[in-house]
């Protein structure tokens, strides 16, 4: 059983700055240059892509949710996108090694990630890729890359209120992150940043948005990560915010 504290915020609603800072970026461009190597692993993304439609796992961490959504949309491909080597290291890519091509291999992965043991095959449709996701998703945009799919699973909190700005849907990249398209989802287990995202989807125009909640005895049996299962096993609600983008 984990022991995860809830996250604890001086923030006790959404930030009374959220429509100002959301407006400010959705009227100015993210002018970060976006370094060569990033324009390559674009490249690179959309040559593997082969005419498949894309879904991204963006902070995918151990990348166990990204098997799972490439074993659940065999038709397209799926990239893991972490800017963090020591994470991707524990990636079932460096942990696999027996062919079971069915959706109980990432649970079942899930669970030989934290017994220590493996034994389950790579899909073919997944890769995972070490960059900054505000460099990346600007380098496909710049290649009129449309996503399927795009999913943020517990995204790091930021949870103090001068921190907005580093929140997704307060960041200066939340427009690319609206372009880009597809089915969005995010998972939290911080109901103001739920919040919050929902409201900001609002003002950008998605439809079709709805938080809820992940039923906790989901999770539990079949965690889309390990912070999922980290937060499942801690008790904590997992607040979901999906939204189609146009
Ligand atoms: C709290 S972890 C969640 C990992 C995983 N999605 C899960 O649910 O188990 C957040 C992850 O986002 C990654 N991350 C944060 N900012 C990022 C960025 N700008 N580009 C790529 N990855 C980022 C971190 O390295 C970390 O692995």
């Amino acid at each position: 059983m984990s022991d995860s504290l809830p996250v604890s915020s001086n923030q006790t609603g959404m930030h009374e700055d959220l429509q100002t800072v959301v407006v400010k970026h959705l009227q100015t461009a993210f002018q970060r240059p976006i370094p060569p190597w990033v324009e390559d692993l674009a490249d690179q993304i959309v040559d593997a892509c082969s005419g498949r439609p894309l879904i991204l796992d963006s902070g995918c961490g151990t990348g166990h949710s990204s098997v799972r959504i490439a074993l659940e949309n065999t038709q397209c491909f799926v990239a893991g996108i972490d800017q963090s080597a020591h994470r991707l290291k524990r990636s079932p890519l460096n942990l696999a090694n027996t062919p079971e091509n069915t959706s109980n291999a990432a649970v079942s992965l899930l669970q030989s990630a934290t017994d220590g043991s493996s034994d389950t095959l790579l899909p073919g449709n997944l890769r995972y890729v070490r960059a900054d996701v505000q460099d990346l998703w600007r380098a496909l945009l710049k290649r009129d890359v449309r996503l399927r799919a795009h999913y943020l699973l517990y995204p790091n909190p930021w949870p103090k209120a001068h921190h907005l700005m580093r929140r997704w849907h307060g960041h200066p990249v939340w427009p690319c992150l609206l372009a880009l398209g597809g089915r969005l989802e995010l998972r939290t287990n911080w109901e103001i940043y739920a919040q919050e995202f929902h409201q900001t989807l609002l003002m950008g125009g998605a439809s079709s948005i709805k938080m809820d909640s992940v039923s906790h005895s989901d999770a539990m049996a079949h965690p889309m990560s390990l912070f999922e299962k980290k937060y499942a096993e801690s008790g904590h609600t997992l607040w979901r915010v999906t939204a189609d983008l146009q």
